[in-house]
């Protein structure tokens, strides 16, 4: 296995001096998909800014597919909980977005624009949206809308996929759907995952690791390996092996948040 995701000792105090993360170390494997859970403001979006370069650490090191990371990583996907679609644009022009910012992809867009809304409706395809190219953001559910959101973060083929609690807002049956979604495009891209969720069915439904954070200052309490058979569905998070994943990691949640009060 080849370490893709490397934390070594990261600690992170943002100005005014908020210790967010201290120590925390971490890895993921290349193509692996991991969650972290944790308390609230335990530090897991500062943990998805120090991976993606948004911000530095105060010590420690963040490296991603071998190199220091110095500054934002253009070889990353970020997906966050609202899906921060541009109103004005419509489904296909959202998704080719990235296209025009990121390198190499801008300098080949006027040159190969079929081949590229060529795959932008594939990929769209894969999420159940064929034929929603045209229609604009408040035209689509909020599902519709994350699945878009999806899409966007992948247009690029990012070697590594960032999700910030990317179901949060959604109703229980339209996540769960998402989760299969989800799961189904990295089965066939199998780009290295980061998720971060409050939802623990949702990490060991989609995980192959998840890792549990202490309260702030947040470091990694535990890892808990996930060998349930892929692919996942409905019917495995019914099973006994499942239930049995989702209370350990309730258990230790529910120790570090008494252990706060
Ligand atoms: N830009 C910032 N400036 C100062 N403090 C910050 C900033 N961003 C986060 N913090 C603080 O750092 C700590 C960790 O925040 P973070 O957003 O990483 O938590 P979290 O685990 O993502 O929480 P939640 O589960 O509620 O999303 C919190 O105490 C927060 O107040
Ligand atoms: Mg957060």
């Amino acid at each position: 296995m080849h370490p893709f995701v490397e934390l070594d000792r990261v600690s992170l105090s943002y100005g005014g001096g908020t210790l967010a993360v201290d120590g925390l170390s971490l890895t993921v494997e290349q193509g692996q998909f991991a969650a972290v859970v944790g308390p609230s403001g335990c530090g897991k979006s500062t943990l998805m800014k120090l991976v993606t370069g948004l911000m530095p650490p105060t010590r420690g090191g963040v490296i991603v597919d071998g190199q220091e990371v110095a500054g934002p990583l253009k070889i990353c996907g970020m997906g966050f909980q609202n899906p921060t679609l541009l109103p004005w644009r419509t489904t296909l022009r959202n998704l080719m977005l990235p296209l025009e910012i990121v390198r190499p992809h801008r300098h080949k867009l006027r040159r190969e624009r079929a081949g590229y809304e060529a795959e932008a409706k594939r990929l769209l395809a894969s999420v159940g949206l064929a034929g929603f190219e045209d229609k604009f953001p408040w035209q689509l559910s909020g599902g519709m809308q994350q699945r878009v959101s999806l899409c966007r973060a992948l247009i690029h083929g990012p070697k590594l996929l960032m999700l910030d609690e990317p179901f949060g807002a959604l109703d229980a049956f339209t996540r769960e759907e998402l989760w299969a979604v989800l799961q189904d495009v990295w089965m066939e891209r199998r780009f290295t995952g980061i998720l971060v969720t409050h939802d623990l069915r949702e990490a060991v439904y989609l995980a192959d690791v998840v890792y549990v954070m202490t309260a702030r200052p947040g470091r990694v309490m535990s890892v808990h390996r996930i060998d349930l058979p892929r692919p996942r569905n409905l019917e495995t998070t019914f099973t006994p092996e499942f239930g049995r994943l989702v209370h350990a990691l309730r258990d230790e949640i529910s120790n570090v948040r008494e252990a706060v009060r």
